[in-house]
């Protein structure tokens, strides 16, 4: 017989990707509509009131920002029905606010949840991270590596020429460097204008998307949602957290981090088993976007599990007015 405890972690997973889907319904009207506020705020809203609905204590701990900052899903806030085991909740009700609001690919509303005190509590800042998907021996990359080391690396790992290996990153000015150190390789670049959890989940699934490697930074929060799915699909990851000020200092310290240089490994990140889910807002190479038909709404969902590494796709269509 199925022990009891694991039927209610796997319908408590099922109600994970009921959260996302309704985050992802909630902003299908805002889909290249121009407003990122506004996409967003109906993403959060819908994510809050179904979360509220699951029988958990939970705890945001990578979340919308600090109280004085976000209403909603603020840092601290006490999610479900308490009842239920008591959890940490990483979320982004919509990843890729500019993605969404201007109709391009791989905005997603994501969530992972694990036992209390498992998931890093990442300040709002950034994180310079890593990754790979799985089958490589462990720690071949590194962040102390320069980029074309990694580059060599990896496809010495792989048994290809660099100029085989594609790696993704986003296209910012600060990443001019990196971009030029990478193409030196002769590898290539997928640039993302936006979304490095889907940027990261690409490496994870290389043979679908083409993507090797990520690299760069981003925002730390992302970073351990990113983490959450690496852990659930297979990969490595490394992120370090980036400070340009005192104030970020700060709120690092603030967040219970000490050694404000550590490296942490994905598993650092994610300490104990998660589940993760994401919804497809926009069409991407992880999932579709919600598809819009007169009456319907349809979205695709990813239900990952790092305990029993299951990935569930799933098609849902609501009539919707
Ligand atoms: P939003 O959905 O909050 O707009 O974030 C999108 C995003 O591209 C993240 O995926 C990424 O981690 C971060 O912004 C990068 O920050 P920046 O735009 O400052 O480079």
């Amino acid at each position: 017989m199925v022990d009891k405890q694991i039927f209610q972690d796997r319908l408590l997973s099922l109600g994970l990707a009921r959260v996302s889907e309704a985050a992802a319904m909630a902003s299908a009207r805002l889909v290249g509509r121009g407003d990122e506020k506004a996409a967003d705020q109906a993403a959060v809203n819908a994510m809050r009131d179904q979360l509220n609905l699951l029988d958990i204590q939970g705890t945001v701990v990578i979340g919308e920002g600090e109280r004085d900052e976000a209403p909603m899903l603020f840092i601290g806030e006490e999610v479900g029905s308490g009842d239920g085991p008591e959890v940490d909740i990483a979320l982004d009700p919509l990843e890729g606010t500019t993605l969404t609001a201007k109709d391009m690919p791989n905005a997603l509303t994501v969530i992972a949840m694990a036992p209390r005190h498992t998931l890093l509590h990442a300040p709002d800042v950034y994180m310079d991270k890593l990754a790979i998907g799985a089958g490589y021996p462990q720690d071949v990359v590194s962040l102390d590596m320069a980029p074309a080391e990694r580059v060599r690396a990896l496809a010495r790992a792989r048994g290809c020429k660099d100029e085989d290996i594609t790696v993704g990153i986003l296209e910012r000015p600060r990443h001019e460097d990196l971009i030029s150190e990478v193409r030196e390789t002769g590898a290539a670049i997928r640039l993302i204008t936006d979304g490095d959890v889907a940027g990261v989940i690409h490496c994870a699934e290389a043979e679908k998307t083409g993507i090797d490697m990520y690299m760069g930074s981003g925002g730390a929060p992302e970073g351990v949602l990113a983490a959450a799915a690496l852990k659930c699909m297979g990969g490595q990851m490394w992120g370090r957290l980036l400070f340009r000020n005192d104030d970020e200092r700060g709120r690092a310290r603030k967040a219970g981090i000490e050694d404000l240089n550590r490296i942490y490994a994905r598993d650092e990140l994610v300490t104990a088993d998660v589940i993760f889910a994401a919804t497809g807002v926009t069409d991407g190479s992880i999932v579709r976007g919600i598809k819009r038909e007169p009456g319907f709404l349809e979205t695709e969902t990813i239900l990952m599990r790092s305990k029993t590494g299951s990935v569930r796709r799933m098609t849902y269509r609501n009539p919707h007015p």
